[in-house]
């Protein structure tokens, strides 16, 4: 039963947290005359103690004791006697709930952080290498030509939004629930505003936020999903950027190298170099998405309020939390260890055919409708496919042939360098609009 039923594993880590929070009750304790001064003081010189020897590895959680929060409250009543006091008006079931929210607060506020520092490795490699051309792929086959810059700031603005969402899910997370008791509140005077400022759950304006319903407040987990949703998109991002590198890095593509510290060697093939951290980034993703499928499932058969079942939410929220971070963070990492190949980057972004698009355009400037002019470039590129020739190099009749309105100049078209800097619509990778963006990224994440 006690092997079925403990959380102690897993739940020790939010025993700052289960600290800080019983501080924060027994101050209030003392504001309404439950405590004395004295006791007040011998509960936090107790707690300090505890946490004193928690910190530095040398307390014995037990078992038997379940979880953090009578491991911590049974050996401070050992201690002192005024500690059998510390669970007036408060129940487990309001204690996890806060304990939860602070641990997650604490964490969110050190990811948006991590994710920044992504961004700035991605905003700074494209920086770099900002006149690097590649093809841009739909369906993974070439189709117009990109900057390397803009297709890895496509990215930024992608952790751009996953950051925005974890700041919106720490408002939401950052409301008090301490007091709601079991589910129905206490009978004892509480002063759950104090509580909630001394926590610092509160407003722009220094409100507190106090959560108004009682029962609410204990079976609530929206937070918790609302965090593992923001986070599998942050994974799903990751996946797709390790997916790009582990394409380029191959021989066929060859675009990037990653650094030897983040790729590793076969056990057989001694001139293999695999590309890991990206592999296990777009691996990890699977769990973290499975995480946010748990708590969704964990949740939608309970009824009000608290059940046990709840305690199964921590180790999803653990893991989700912990793979991310380390992911963001080593991804940042691999990303300022990249190197690009200029040449074969190149050779891909020289293919004539990219700019099969920009000769319709070419028609269209002179007048010609843009279905008719489809029309045209399309039997171009099949004459061109039948001689076996890349599109310049056709003969201007062939030209002629496929629409009268062709000239001469048709063939400047192909200048990769002007093509580049005729794409000058706003959030166009054009050479102009991608020098834009780095400089506005540049200095938004200073
Ligand atoms: N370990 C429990 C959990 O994680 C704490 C709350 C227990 N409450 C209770 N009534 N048994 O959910």
């Amino acid at each position: 039963m006690a092997q079925y039923t403990e959380s102690i594993s897993f739940d020790y880590r939010m025993w700052r947290q289960d600290i800080r929070g019983s501080k924060a009750h027994a101050a209030m304790l003392r504001k309404i005359g439950i405590l004395s001064a004295a006791e007040l003081k011998s509960i936090e010189n107790g707690l300090d103690e505890i946490a004193a020897e928690i910190g530095e590895g040398r307390f014995a959680w037990s078992e038997a004791l379940e979880d953090v929060h009578m491991n911590i409250e049974a050996e401070l009543t050992r201690r002192v006697p005024a500690g059998a006091k510390l669970h007036t008006g408060r129940s487990r079931n309001d204690q996890v709930a806060l304990d939860l929210r602070l641990w997650m607060r604490d964490e969110m506020d050190e990811l948006v952080p991590e994710i920044m520092a992504l961004q700035k490795a991605l905003v700074n490699l494209a920086e770099r290498e900002r006149d690097v051309v590649l093809p841009g792929y739909t369906h993974m086959q070439r189709a117009q030509p990109v900057y390397l810059a803009h297709h890895l700031l496509a990215y930024v603005e992608m952790f751009a939004r996953d950051a925005d969402r974890v700041r919106d899910c720490r408002e939401r997370a950052n409301v008090c629930p301490l007091g709601a008791g079991a589910l129905a509140g206490s009978t004892l005077p509480l002063d759950r505003e104090f509580v909630a400022k001394r926590l610092g759950f509160v407003d722009v304006r220094g409100g507190a936020r106090v959560a108004a319903n009682s029962m609410d407040a204990v079976s609530d987990r929206d937070f918790a999903v609302e965090f593992c949703a923001a986070a599998a998109l942050i994974a799903v991002h990751l996946s797709r950027l390790s997916e790009d590198l582990v394409l380029w890095a191959g021989a066929e593509f060859n675009f990037v190298g990653i650094s030897d510290a983040y790729t590793t060697g076969s056990s057989l093939m001694p001139q293999k170099k695999n590309p890991d951290v990206a592999e296990l980034t777009r691996g990890k993703s699977a769990r973290v998405i499975g995480n946010l499928t748990s708590l969704l499932v964990l949740l939608k058969g309970l009824p009000m309020t608290y059940n046990r079942d709840l305690q199964e939410d921590k180790e999803r929220v653990f893991d989700t939390m912990d793979t991310v971070r380390r992911a963001v963070r080593i991804n940042a990492a691999m990303l300022r260890n990249v190197t690009v190949n200029k040449a074969a980057c190149a050779r891909a972004a020289a293919d004539p055919a990219l700019l099969a698009t920009d000769l319709a355009d070419y028609l269209v400037r002179k007048g010609v409708a843009f279905r008719e002019a489809h029309h045209a470039v399309g039997s171009l590129v099949a004459a061109a496919e039948k001689a076996g020739k890349p599109l310049p190099a056709l003969p201007m009749e062939a030209f002629k042939t496929a629409h009268s309105a062709f000239e001469r100049d048709a063939l400047d078209i192909f200048n990769l360098e002007a093509a580049m800097a005729r794409r000058e619509s706003f959030g166009a990778p054009g050479t102009a609009q991608v020098r834009r963006q780095l400089a506005v990224w540049k200095k938004r994440l200073t």
